[in-house]
């Protein structure tokens, strides 16, 4: 790969290049007009309004990453939680923005047009809780990309300031592990030097127009679990969406479970260590 003046890039630069190639990749995706109507619907799931209920105080200010349509940030201000919603996607928020009006929830609600690797322009300690729902933080690009959400989160919640999220696990026995495995076999062959696309664990591309993913990085629970505690996060829960919507405590053999698993994290108030420096 060549920077634009010909030079051969530094292995930062090489890896920025391709964090941008795949943010573009995702970004494409979600600005599709087709697959911005299927998120055009409102309304916590019930595993989202317990865990919120149970774990955000009342009246928090709720930052909402990776938005899309407004799904959660106008669910969140319909039980009166003040919520800013941001999203890569500007159709997205257009049309988040619009639900939100049309709903009566507008004054509650906020929107911006962010990456939520690089929260700029959000001050430190701003929120009370962060939300990061449908498996979002799978979207953005590497390892690297992750850690760095996670910091930002960090940084811009209150000590003891909460962030729920949900994932897929890379160890759940369900009809996409034959996938996963073609996945992790390319992977392994890049180990060995040949060319292939996914370069981490758990990347895959997906190539299939009708697939509106195109890149994915599903991790095993525990790495999670690792980047939770480096950033300075405490784990306060973790368990299925099934089993919380049927009120079931979380057994250890969900690592292997089809479906979301929900974090929820708190934030220590201990100094996280930068996101470069892991
Ligand atoms: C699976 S959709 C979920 C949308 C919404 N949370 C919901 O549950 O309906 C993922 C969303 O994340 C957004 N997204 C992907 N990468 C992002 C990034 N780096 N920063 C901000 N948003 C991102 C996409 O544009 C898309 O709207």
């Amino acid at each position: 790969m060549t920077s634009p003046r010909g030079e051969v890039p530094h292995s930062e630069d090489a890896q920025d290049l391709r964090d941008l190639a795949i943010l573009q990749l995702v970004r494409t995706a979600y600005e599709s007009p087709e697959v911005v109507s299927r998120y055009a619907s409102v309304g916590l799931w019930p595993s989202e309004e317990s865990l919120i209920l149970d774990y955000f105080p009342d009246e928090a200010r709720i930052l909402d990453l990776g938005c899309g349509a407004g799904r959660t940030t106008v669910g969140l201000a319909e039980i009166g939680l003040p919520a800013f919603g941001i999203d890569i996607s500007e159709l997205m928020i257009d049309v988040a923005r619009e639900q939100a009006r049309q709903l009566g929830v507008e004054e509650l609600t906020e929107f911006a047009v962010m990456d939520t690797r690089r929260l700029e322009g959000i001050q430190d300690e701003g929120f009370d809780g962060a939300l990061y729902s449908y498996n979002g933080l799978e979207l953005v690009p590497g390892i690297a990309g992750k850690r760095r959400v996670l910091s930002e989160v960090y940084r811009v919640l209150r000590p003891g300031g909460r962030l729920i999220f949900c994932t897929h696990s890379l160890l759940a026995l369900n009809r996409y592990a034959p996938m996963r495995m073609r996945a992790f076999v390319r992977f392994l062959l890049g180990q060995c030097g040949l060319p292939v696309r996914e370069r981490e664990l758990g990347e895959r591309f997906i190539d299939d127009e009708l697939e509106e993913a195109r890149y994915l990085q599903i991790l095993p629970p525990g790495s999670w679990r690792r980047m939770l505690r480096a950033a300075g996060f405490r784990i306060l829960y973790c368990n299925t969406r099934t089993r919380i919507e049927q009120r079931q405590p979380p057994r250890a053999w969900s690592v292997f479970a089809d479906g979301e698993r929900f974090f929820v994290a708190e934030k220590t108030g201990e100094l996280a260590e930068p996101a470069d420096s892991l």
